[in-house]
C-alpha cells in the first residue's frame, strides 16, 4: 500500500499502512530524524506482544533504544505517568533531534504524543498505532494530552507526529472488546461525512485494511481543513459530548471509548430527531449497526451526573456548547447550544428505568 502524506499548516508527514510495518519501523523513523537515541513508550499489553520486534527494528536501523512501559488504560493519561516518562526521557539523554516513539492504543498516543509535545519544548514524535481505535482516529491529527480528575484531556497540545506506522496485522490478534471499540470510530466516519463506509460496514464483510486506509483518508482531510478543531473539525466529535461525559461519570472504567461513543451517538441522534433536525429512522439505523458489532446503545447512568460531567467539557466556545448532530446518516453539521438547552432535551430523551 503507498504511503499517505498527511498535510497541516504545521506539518507535513507520511503515514504508512503496511503488513509488516512492525518490522520495518526503524528504517522508517530513520528516514525522517537525525538523532539515534530513542525511547519507546509502550503499555504493559502491547508491550509483551510488540515491544521487543520493535526495538529489535530500531537496534538495527542504528538507534539506541531504551523503553517506558505504563500500565495499560485511560488511568495512565495523568500527571505523574506524565512526570515518569520526562524521568526516562532525561536518563536517556533524549535530545531535540531524537525520537518519541508512541507503540500502543490511544492512551499510549496521547501520553507519549504529549510528554514527546512537551519535552525540550518537542522532541520528533513516531505514532504506531496498535488497536483499530489507534490507527483509524487517535494517531492521525496530532492531539495528544493528559486527563485531570476535573476532565478527560483537559491538558494538551495540537503536536503533529513525524510519521505513523500501522500494521494492519496486528489488528487480528485484538480481543473482541477492542475490535468494537474501534468499530465505534468507524461508524462514527460513516455517520458523519462517508455513507458509503457505513452501508458497507452494515454488511459486515468489510477488509479492514480498507476500512483503516478510508477513515485514514477522511480524517486528514479534515484535519488539513481545520487543524486546530475550531470547526469542521470538530464534527469528529459525533457522539463524544455524551461520550465523554459517560467515561467521566463512570470514573473511565466501566465504558470502554468507543463503546461510550457509541451511546452518545445514539443519543446525539435521538436529540437530533427531537428537535426536527435529523430524518426520522436514523437513531434506529445506528442502534442496528451498533447492536451488529456488539457495541452498547445506552447507559443506566442517571442524567444528572452526565450533565455534571458535561460542564466541565472542553467542547464548549465561550458559553455555547458545539453539539455535533445528523442531518441524516453521512451529513453532519454543528449545532451551538446554551447547556439550559441540550439539558432540556437530553432530559426528554435520556432512557429512564
Ligand atoms: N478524535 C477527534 C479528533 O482528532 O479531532
Amino acid at each position: 500500500m503507498p504511503e499517505i502524506i498527511a498535510r497541516t499548516a504545521t506539518a507535513d508527514y507520511p503515514i504508512f499502512i503496511q503488513q509488516g510495518a512492525l518490522d520495518h519501523l526503524g528504517e522508517r523513523i530513520a528516514a525522517c530524524v537525525q538523532g539515534r537515541r530513542a525511547v519507546i513508550v509502550t503499555d504493559d499489553q502491547v508491550g509483551p506482544l510488540y515491544l521487543e520486534r520493535a526495538s529489535r527494528s530500531l537496534r538495527a536501523a542504528g538507534f539506541s533504544c531504551s523503553e517506558a512501559v505504563v500500565p495499560a488504560g485511560e488511568a495512565s493519561k495523568t500527571p505523574e505517568q506524565l512526570a515518569s516518562l520526562y524521568a526516562r526521557f532525561q536518563e536517556t539523554g533524549l535530545s531535540r533531534a531524537d525520537p518519541v516513539i508512541a507503540l500502543g492504543g490511544g492512551v499510549v498516543g496521547d501520553l507519549a504524543g504529549f510528554a514527546a509535545a512537551t519535552w525540550l519544548r518537542g522532541v520528533p514524535l513516531a505514532q504506531v498505532p496498535t488497536t483499530l481505535l489507534a490507527q483509524v482516529d487517535s494517531s492521525i491529527g496530532g492531539k495528544t494530552g493528559i486527563d485531570l480528575p476535573q476532565g478527560k484531556n483537559l491538558i494538551g497540545a495540537f503536536y503533529q507526529p513525524r510519521l505513523v506506522v500501522m500494521d494492519p496485522a496486528v489488528l487480528h490478534t485484538l480481543p473482541r472488546r477492542f475490535m468494537a471499540d474501534g468499530m465505534a470510530e468507524v461508524i462514527k466516519y460513516g455517520l458523519i461525512g462517508d455513507e458509503p463506509l457505513l452501508a458497507q460496514v452494515e454488511q459486515q464483510a468489510c477488509d479492514l485494511e480498507w476500512v483503516v486506509s478510508r477513515c485514514v483518508r477522511s480524517k486528514i482531510a479534515v484535519v488539513a481543513r481545520d487543524e486546530k478543531d475550531n470547526g469542521e473539525r470538530m464534527l469528529l466529535n459525533f457522539g463524544h459530548t455524551v461520550g465523554h461525559a459517560i467515561e467521566k461519570a463512570t470514573g473511565f472504567n466501566a465504558f470502554s471509548h468507543g463503546e461510550a461513543v457509541a451511546v452518545g451517538m445514539v443519543i446525539a441522534a435521538r436529540v437530533g430527531e427531537q428537535l426536527g433536525e435529523t430524518e426520522p429512522g436514523t437513531c434506529d439505523r445506528i442502534r442496528r449497526v451498533l447492536e451488529a458489532y456488539q457495541l452498547p446503545v445506552r447507559a443506566d447512568i442517571p442524567l444528572t451526573a452526565i450533565l455534571l460531567a458535561i460542564k466541565s467539557d472542553k467542547k464548549r466556545l465561550g458559553s455555547r456548547i458545539h453539539y455535533v448532530l445528523l442531518r441524516r446518516p453521512g451529513e453532519a453539521f454543528l449545532k451551538p447550544m446554551a447547556p439550559e438547552e441540550l439539558a432540556d432535551v437530553l432530559g426528554e430523551v435520556w432512557p429512564r428505568g
